[in-house]
C-alpha cells in the first residue's frame, strides 16, 4: 500500500482583530488577567454575514493550490466542525458547491476542537481501504456565534478561522507520511463544555434564547485538567507504534486553547518549548481550526519544513481527544 501524505495546507484567518481592550470595556475582565491566565492578546472574529464555508472555501484552494491540484482532483471531502453554515446540509456539501468539487463526496464530523484530528483518522480509512485517493480535510469553526458575550468566563477565549490540508497518495521518495492517528471520546464528560441550546434537547424558542442557552457552557478549570491528561495521552498513543520517539520530533501542535494548558503538556511529554508551535496569542482558542492553521502559517513561514516530523494533539467538548503524528 502506498503512503498517505500530506499534499497542501492553507488556512483563513478573519480581518477583523478584536483585542483584549475589547473585553475590557464591556465585562469585568482586564488585559493582565486574560493574558496571565490564558496567553490569548487578540483573536480574530469573521464579519456580519461571513458564514462557515466562506472561511473555508479559500483555505481549502489554498491548499490545493499548494497540491497543484484542482477541486476537480477531490474525490473526499472532509471538515471537522461543529458550526456549520445551516443546521442542514452539511457544512461538506457548501465547501464542495464552492469549490465545484464535483467529483467528491463531502461530510462533517463533528468532534469539537480535535475535529480536524478526527477527520485526518476518517480520511485515513477511506484512502487505506483504496476507494479514494484524494482528501481534502479541513478544520473550521465561527465560535464567535456561540459565544456569550456577557460571560467573562469564556467570552475572552475563542475566536474563529479554518485550516485545511490535502491529503494524497506519496509518489516520490522525499514525500512526506501521515504516520499515525488516534482518536477518542469520553460521553461522561458531555457537560463541562457544551452548548445546551439549538439541538432536539432544547429546539429553538424564544424562551431557549432567552435563557442564553444557545451559548457555550464551559467549567474551565475542569476542562484544563482533562485537557493536559487527554492531550498528553492522544500524543504518547501517536507516537506508540510509529517506531520513532519523541526526541525525533521537529515541531508540537498542541491544541491552541490556553498557553498554560500547551506548556503544561509539553513539560510533561518533555518537549522542549522551542519546539512548540504557537498561534493562541493572536487567534485564541478557534476549536477544530487552530491545529491547521498553525499548521500552515508554519509552513509557509518555513518553520516546517519538508521531512521534518510532527506531533498534534488535541482535546475539546464530548469529551474528545486526538493525536496525529505525520512526517510533512
Ligand atoms: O477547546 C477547549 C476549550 N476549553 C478550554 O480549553 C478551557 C480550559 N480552561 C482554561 O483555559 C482555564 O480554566 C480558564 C482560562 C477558562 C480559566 O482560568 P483559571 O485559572 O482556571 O481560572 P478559574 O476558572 O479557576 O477562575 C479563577 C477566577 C474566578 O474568580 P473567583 O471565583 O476566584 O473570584 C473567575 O470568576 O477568575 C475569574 N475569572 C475571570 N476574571 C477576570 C474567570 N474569567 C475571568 C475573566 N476576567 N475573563
Amino acid at each position: 500500500m502506498k503512503k498517505i501524505c500530506i499534499k497542501g495546507t492553507g488556512c483563513y484567518i478573519p480581518e477583523r482583530i478584536v483585542p483584549n481592550s475589547y473585553f475590557e470595556a464591556t465585562v469585568d475582565t482586564s488585559e493582565e488577567w486574560i493574558v496571565s491566565r490564558t496567553g490569548i492578546k487578540e483573536r480574530r472574529m469573521v464579519l456580519p454575514g461571513q458564514a462557515l464555508s466562506d472561511m473555508a472555501t479559500p483555505a481549502s484552494k489554498r491548499a490545493l493550490e499548494m497540491a497543484g491540484l484542482s477541486p476537480l482532483d477531490l474525490d473526499l471531502i472532509i471538515v471537522g466542525t461543529s458550526t456549520a453554515d445551516m443546521a442542514s446540509p452539511s457544512a461538506g456539501c457548501m465547501i464542495q458547491h464552492k469549490l465545484g468539487a464535483k467529483n467528491a463526496v463531502a461530510f462533517d464530523v463533528n468532534a469539537a476542537c480535535p475535529g480536524f484530528i478526527f477527520g485526518l483518522a476518517v480520511a485515513r480509512k477511506f484512502m487505506q481501504d483504496g476507494s479514494h485517493r484524494q482528501v481534502l480535510v479541513i478544520g473550521a469553526e465561527i465560535i464567535s456565534h456561540r459565544t456569550d458575550f456577557q460571560d467573562r468566563n469564556t467570552c475572552v477565549l475563542f475566536g474563529d478561522g479554518a485550516g485545511a490540508v490535502v491529503l494524497g497518495l506519496a509518489a516520490r521518495e522525499k514525500d512526506g507520511e501521515l504516520l499515525s492517528t488516534e482518536i477518542y471520546s469520553d460521553g461522561d464528560l458531555w457537560k463541562l463544555l457544551h452548548v445546551p441550546g439549538g439541538g432536539s434537547m432544547n429546539p429553538i424558542s424564544h424562551e431557549m434564547i432567552d435563557q442564553r442557552l444557545h451559548y457555550v457552557k464551559m467549567k474551565g478549570n475542569e476542562v484544563f485538567k482533562h485537557a493536559v491528561r487527554s492531550m498528553i495521552e492522544a500524543a504518547q498513543k501517536a507516537l506508540e507504534g510509529s517506531g520513532l520517539t519523541k526526541d525525533q520530533i521537529d515541531w508540537f501542535i498542541p491544541h491552541q486553547a490556553n498557553i498554560r494548558i500547551m506548556e503544561a503538556v509539553a513539560k510533561q511529554m518533555d518537549i522542549p518549548v522551542e519546539k512548540v508551535i504557537k498561534t493562541v496569542h493572536k487567534y485564541g482558542n478557534t476549536s477544530a481550526a487552530t491545529i491547521p492553521t498553525a499548521l500552515d502559517e508554519a509552513v509557509r513561514s518555513g518553520q516546517i519544513k519538508r521531512g521534518h516530523l510532527v506531533l498534534a494533539a488535541s482535546f475539546g467538548a464530548g469529551f474528545t481527544s486526538g493525536g496525529v503524528l505525520f512526517r510533512f
